[in-house]
């Protein structure tokens, strides 16, 4: 079957062939896959890892996939499903053998696409049912969002269980897919929302956003106009410098700030009983959270997010600066089948 590898001997991403996997409890008929940053960090092997004893590793972790063939009858062939990416630590840790592996204490976890385990760039792939949530027919077009959505689902749980008073106003750094998709779910659950990020006022961007009712801009807003703020730009500066906007027992939730050194007014922190959290990956919940937050969501608002690619294109879809500041590919997706 086809694939997009990131071959670890020659420390190059490539496309190939590899044999169909085989065993499994459901047969998966993979339909597209989404790319994201960390494929990008990935193919620039910044960190990662092939399965044990291989060197190549499928790509691919924000998947959209049908059943083919399956022993549970919970999900039958022909069922629509977005697969989870973390799997348990060995052992496993309390968090791990609660479901929450994206609160893993060990560390041994590992992550499809990722982190010692193929992901699903190719043609097929093998699960349990465990980690497959079904995904209603009618959301087909935009599914592929649904792994990217659990992580914001999971910012915005965090942000709102940390934040001791009733948060209203949502900032946003960043307008990737990540950012975009914690606008909408900031929307969703009532809140004002601003984005601020470097593509330019009039971008495409931009315009998504100020349509949908959310304030954009380039650079941070006034000290106090955020109860709650969402870091999906990479920067920590930015993220350190937007404490200032923080209002009294606010919340910010880092998802892909570096580790760097910044400034970090403690003080303030403790004055205004401010929290600063980091949070990755998603739990079961999120999940489920997700396909409701999309179902809900304006469908042209999200099918304008994507931009579809054969597979044949996945090379230059992981070399390219996407998204590209000011660039239109949002969400850039390969279809396998
Ligand atoms: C994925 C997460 C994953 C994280 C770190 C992100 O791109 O969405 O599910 O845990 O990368 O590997």
């Amino acid at each position: 079957m086809r694939a997009l590898l990131l071959d670890f001997s020659e420390r190059r991403p490539r496309l190939g062939d590899l044999p169909e996997p085989a065993g499994g409890e459901v047969r998966l008929r993979i339909l597209e896959c989404g790319t994201c940053g960390t494929d990008r960090d990935l193919a620039a092997f910044a960190f990662g890892a092939p399965p044990a004893g291989e060197s190549q590793l499928i790509l691919g972790h924000e998947a959209v996939a049908e059943v083919a063939a399956s022993s549970n009858p919970a999900l039958p062939p022909g069922t629509l499903v977005v697969p989870a990416v973390r799997r348990a630590c060995p052992g496993p840790c309390a968090s791990c053998a609660t479901g929450r592996r994206d609160l893993c204490l060990t560390g041994a976890y590992r992550e499809r696409g990722i982190l010692g385990l193929h992901g699903y760039c190719a043609e097929w792939a093998v699960d349990r049912a465990e980690d497959l949530f079904p995904v209603p027919r009618a959301l087909a077009g935009v599914a592929v969002l649904v792994e990217p959505m659990s992580v914001v689902e999971k910012a915005c749980d965090t942000a709102v269980r940390l934040h001791p008073g009733l948060p209203a106003r949502l900032l946003v750094l960043g307008a990737g897919a990540v950012g975009i998709l914690a606008a909408w779910a900031g929307l969703q659950r009532g809140w004002q929302v601003t984005v601020v990020s470097r593509e330019p006022e009039d971008g495409v961007r931009a315009r998504l956003l100020r349509a949908a009712g959310v304030t954009y801009r380039t650079t941070l807003p006034a000290a106090g106009a955020a109860d709650l703020i969402i870091e999906a730009c990479g920067a920590a500066e930015l993220a350190a410098a937007s404490l200032a906007c923080l209002r009294p027992l606010g919340v910010l939730v880092a998802l892909g700030a570096r580790n760097t050194t910044v400034p970090m007014p403690f003080l303030d922190l403790i004055v205004g009983n401010q929290t600063i959290a980091g949070s990755v990956n998603a739990g079961p919940e999120h999940f489920r959270q997700a396909i409701a937050t999309l179902t809900a969501l304006e469908p042209a608002w999200l099918r304008s997010m994507i931009e579809r690619r054969p597979l044949h294109r996945a090379l230059e879809s992981l070399a390219g600066p996407v998204p590209a500041p000011g660039g239109d590919a949002i969400k850039v997706v390969h279809t396998l089948h």
